[in-house]
């Protein structure tokens, strides 16, 4: 059998579980094209809360969710996702169908800045709060760069309840 990639695969993922009109959250925002994504599967009557730690990929996501006329159903968070119950909006708790980690670095950044497992944790453990019934959580996790290990895989894998 032909496995999908990973990338491709979460987004076939996203698809099966969002909806028009669904609360999505794009954990690690980089430099937009999950936020892009979810914002096409919510449309125009749902919701995108997106979060990233560095103002770059704020920047370049609010440009890209720009130029498709989508920056309407999305809230650009820059701050941690290990804080993000305190964004989600009350009338929006248990409505979550779909939440994206895409762990690492920002591409085309400083690759020194990068998720770390402990508020990857800590973000899920808040986003099963929020979660909808049947809602995902997806996590993209590399293996392949310094220290994948432990920010990432590894350390998740143990952690995680
Ligand atoms: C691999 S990139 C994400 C790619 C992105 N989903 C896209 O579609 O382009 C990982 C991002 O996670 C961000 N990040 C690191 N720690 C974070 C945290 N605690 N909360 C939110 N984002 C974080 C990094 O700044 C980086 O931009």
């Amino acid at each position: 059998m032909k496995l999908d990639r990973i990338l491709p695969f979460a987004r076939i993922l996203l698809e099966k579980a969002v909806h028009p009109g669904d609360i999505t959250i794009d954990c690690t925002m980089g430099n937009g094209f999950d936020t892009v994504f979810l914002a096409g599967l919510t449309g125009e009557n749902g919701h995108v809360y997106s979060f990233d730690i560095q103002k770059e990929a704020i920047q370049t996501t609010a440009a890209k969710l720009k130029a498709e006329n989508l920056q309407e159903c999305c809230t650009l968070i820059h701050d941690g996702h290990q804080h993000l119950s305190k964004y989600i909006r009350k009338e929006h708790s248990g409505k979550v169908t779909g939440a994206i980690f895409n762990l690492g670095y920002l591409p085309g950044g400083d690759k020194s800045i990068i998720t770390q497992a402990d508020t990857t944790i800590s973000a899920i453990e808040q986003l099963f709060e929020l979660l909808a019934p049947e809602g995902i959580i997806i996590l993209v996790i590399y293996h392949g760069h310094p220290r994948g290990d432990r920010q990432n895989g590894d350390a998740l894998l143990t952690d995680c309840p």
